[in-house]
């Protein structure tokens, strides 16, 4: 009975999967989910679940999202949040593994700094799911579950290049970047995806980057935090455009560091509005898209990635083939981690409501 319901279950999430744009593209794929298989172990067992920062709102909603489905899957859950902090979240982790999880599914505040946990996981012949962010230089990593990562950053660098027709209107066009944290190896692959799609136009001279800061390292934004990316805006702003200088595009590449460039632009700032670019859809970010503050987002369904990693937990657990669609891109320095990429969706002011608030995402009081 146990195991129909979780089968059922675990069916459903599975069509959400599909439905959200997650389903399996390539190889290695189950055609069942892991619960209907006949092994019978998928059910219970404990899952500890280890999440950065409860500071920015996507990470709550796939820490509540994760918590969900496992316990309805019938894990039992230790949901832990680090602040942020590297050693706490190492911390966390140890005692995850001391109290009995069987597996672990880990948002890593710095991909490479998780060593001495990822020793004991492994002693422990503990599998373990990076979530999200890849974990780097160790091999005790088993599965990386995320949304592609280098397409969020060509949705948004396409976004740039369609919006301004660089490919037709004569520009030049002024534009700024700002990236996420170097620690976050995520961060190198979004701000590729978009440069990638605009550095033709940079080398012509259609795009100019008035302070000439275009490398990820001089544009990255250390923890992603706001007031970071404000800050840099704001010394920006005041070297480069207090003569009048026209922004034409601030490219950010989330939401915390776009609401920082936002800020500062409303106070240190009075040409033309740019076009800003972020990712997340966070609820702030999605107000100032309605308002016309910010551009464009990038939505990632957290529902989407957690069922995901539910229905991986169960495989892992049952001993069935993993769910993966890409075997060649994140390596982490130590091996190739076998992944399953999650399709980051484009959002704006004109398709907001389908894709936010008819999908249950959000209410529309949320936004109000
Ligand atoms: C996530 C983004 C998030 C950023 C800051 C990245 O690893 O993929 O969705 O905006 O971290 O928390």
């Amino acid at each position: 009975m146990k195991k129909r319901i979780l089968a059922a279950l675990l069916s459903s999430a599975m069509v959400v999967t599909l439905l959200a744009g997650c389903g399996a593209t390539g190889a290695e794929t189950t055609s069942e989910p892991a619960a209907a298989t006949e092994s019978g172990s998928a059910a219970g067992g404990k899952v500890g679940v280890s999440m950065p920062t409860k500071d920015l709102q996507r990470w709550n909603q796939d820490g509540a999202n994760m918590e969900a489905d496992l316990k309805a899957a019938g894990y039992e859950v230790d949901l832990q949040y680090a602040s942020n902090d590297v050693q706490t979240q190492v911390s966390q982790i140890e005692n995850m593994i001391s109290s009995g999880a069987n597996v672990l599914v880990i948002a890593a505040i710095e991909g490479s700094s998780l060593g001495e946990a990822l020793d004991m996981a492994k002693e422990a012949n503990i599998p373990v799911i990076a979530y999200d962010r890849l974990i780097m230089n160790s091999d005790a990593v088993s599965y990386y579950a995320t949304f592609d990562n280098y397409k969020v950053g060509t949705v948004q660098g396409t976004y740039v290049k369609d919006t301004l027709d660089l490919d037709n209107a004569a520009g030049p066009f002024n534009i700024e970047f700002t990236a996420g944290d170097p620690g976050d190896n995520n961060a190198g692959f979004f701000f590729n995806g978009a440069y990638d799609v605009l550095k033709e136009y940079i080398e012509s001279g259609k795009l100019n980057v008035v302070s000439g800061q275009k490398t990820f390292d001089e544009v990255a934004t250390p923890t992603w935090g706001s007031d970071v990316a404000q800050k840099r805006a704001e010394d920006i702003l005041s070297s480069y455009y207090a003569d009048g200088t026209e922004l034409d595009v601030w490219l950010c590449s989330n939401d915390s560091t776009a609401l920082g460039v936002e800020t500062a632009l409303a106070a240190n700032y009075t040409g033309k509005y740019p076009i800003i670019t972020g990712q997340d859809c966070d609820i702030e970010n999605t107000k100032n898209m309605i308002a016309g503050k910010q551009s464009m987002s990038v939505f990632k369904d957290t529902r989407t990635l957690a069922a995901q990693v539910v229905k991986m937990v169960g495989q892992i657990l049952s001993g069935s083939t993993v769910d993966v669609n890409d075997t060649t891109t994140y390596d982490n320095g130590v091996k190739v981690v076998p992944s399953f990429l999650c399709d980051p969706v484009f959002a704006d002011a004109n398709n907001y409501k389908e894709i936010l608030i008819d999908s249950g995402y959000y209410t529309e009081d949320q936004l109000k």
